[in-house]
Parts: C-alpha cells; structure tokens; sequence
C-alpha cells in the first residue's frame, strides 16, 4: 500500500501505529520497502553512520541530495522524508523553502523534515505553503548540540517540558503533517501525542507515540561507535557481517575462493589460441 501524508494523518485517527526506519541507500531503501515499512527518513544522521562525522552538522544539501537520490530510487511505497541539514533552513526563509524544494524536484522526496519549534515556523509555514509536506523534530535535536551541551535527554524539568507541549502545539498550527519526538520523558510524549492532531513519530520517547522511528545502523548493531539507551537490537548484523568478511579473507588468502561454479569458461578451440 502506498504511503502518503494522508495515510500518516489517517493511522493516527485510527490508532493504527506507523513503522519509520532511516536509509541512505537504494539497496537498503529497497529491502526497507518491500518489508512494508511507512516510512523511510533519509537523516542527516548519515552524516555519523556513513560519513564518520562526530556529530551531524557538518552535513550539506549535496550529502543530503545525494543520499536522498538513491533512496528515492529504491522505494515504490514507503514515504520519503528528505532531512534538510543544519544551516539549510536556519538561514532564512528563502533559503528554507528554496532547499526543501530542492529535495522535491531534485531527489524526488514526498516531505522534508526539519528541527526545533517556535523559532522555525516561520520556515514550516512558507515550506507547507509552497506545498510541500514538512515533518517536525522536537527534543534533542541533534542540530542543537552546542545549545545543549550534549546528547542529553530534553523536557524533564516543568518549564522545558512545557515549552516541548507548547512547540508541538505550534508546529501543528504551522502545518506540519507529523512530529520527531526525540529523547524526551515517555510520559511527557504521551502528553504532547494526545494535545496534537498530527501523529508523533518517537525515538527514545515511549510507546505513547503514534510511530516510530530508528537508525537502521542503531537496531541492526552495525554501529559500533555507541548505543543509546532507547535502541533495541532486532537483529545483529553486525556480526553477521564481521563473520562473513572474516571467512571471506580466509577463503581468499588460502585459495579456497573462487571455485569452479563461480568462474566463467571459454571453448577449448578459442583457448589453443591463446597459447
Ligand atoms: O537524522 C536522523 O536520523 C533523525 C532521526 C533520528 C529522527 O533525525
């Protein structure tokens, strides 16, 4: 079934949950799709999973675009949301508009994805009114690093809380069609999922929400570097990998591989003349 912004507005008036995964790539999008899964979120989280970057500010539209691209590709019926990176939107209103749009025409997104409340709606509404969909990010918002001192947990005391319910509450207002609930209490997300029309999408924020969302590196343990604390490991192919590569040196540097049904031949005649 093919997912669109209506399907997201729809499951949440019939309680029916959304499954969101990230990818970056067509091969991964591709399997991701045929799963069945809602959504795929080309994040500007690629920019520590592929790139190898600390944190994800140094990402660009270019690094955006070019994942973006390749999912698109790859995908017949989840929904793309292209991330739009730090210093994208940030700029201006013009700039905002001009880069979602980018993800649009250029990358074939369905949506764009961009972070923080009150003080980008001005960016949501001029986005949403030049037609494209827009999904919200609230809580740690890893653009945001700097402001907060860290991966940290957002909304535990009352007045930080209260500020997340009111810019929930604003970001719908400006036409956002969903909100990222990221790292937040799961009792303050449950509280903003009932203020709110439009399905929020957790990550390290209870089973309130409307959906989920992981990194694919996070819940397949492909990510050594480090696991947070909301991440459940579905699969470890990490390890599947490291063993497979393993064997694969140790078939290569003892000449057991390739064998016989992996080569191609030539007729006897052509190989005479070879010789
Ligand atoms: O960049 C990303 O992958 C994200 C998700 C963690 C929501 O923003």
């Amino acid at each position: 079934m093919k997912n669109t912004v209506s399907t997201f507005i729809n499951a949440k008036k019939s309680g029916q949950k959304l499954a969101m995964l990230t990818a970056y790539d067509y091969s991964t999008a591709k399997m991701f799709d045929n799963c069945g899964i809602n959504g795929i979120l080309v994040g500007d989280s690629l920019g520590m999973v592929c790139l190898g970057y600390k944190d994800t500010l140094k990402v660009t539209m270019e690094d955006m675009l070019h994942h973006t691209k390749a999912v698109t590709r790859g995908v017949e019926n989840a929904l793309v949301v292209g991330d739009m990176p730090f210093m994208s939107y940030q700029t201006s209103v013009y700039d905002a508009v001009k880069n979602a749009g980018r993800f649009i025409k250029e990358a074939d997104a369905h949506a764009v994805k961009l972070e923080g409340g009150a003080q980008v709606c001005e960016q949501i509404e001029a986005i949403v009114k030049a037609q494209i969909p827009v999904m919200g990010h609230l809580g740690l918002t890893p653009q945001s690093i700097n402001m907060f001192g860290g991966f940290k947990v957002q909304g535990k005391n009352e007045e930080t809380a209260k500020k997340l319910i009111e810019d929930a509450k604003r970001l719908e207002a400006a036409g956002v069609f969903s909100i990222v609930l990221e790292c937040i209490p799961a009792k303050l997300a449950e509280i903003i999922t009932n203020e709110v029309s439009v399905p929020t999408i957790g990550i390290g924020a209870g089973a309130a929400c409307d959906g989920q969302i992981l990194v694919y590196h996070d819940m397949l343990n492909m990510f050594g570097d480090f696991k947070p604390k909301f991440v459940k490991t579905f699969a470890n192919v990490g390890s599947l990998i490291t063993e497979g590569v393993k064997q694969y040196i140790d078939e290569v540097q003892n000449s057991k591989f390739p064998e016989k049904e992996h080569c191609f031949s030539i007729n006897e005649e052509t190989l005479k003349k070879l010789y």
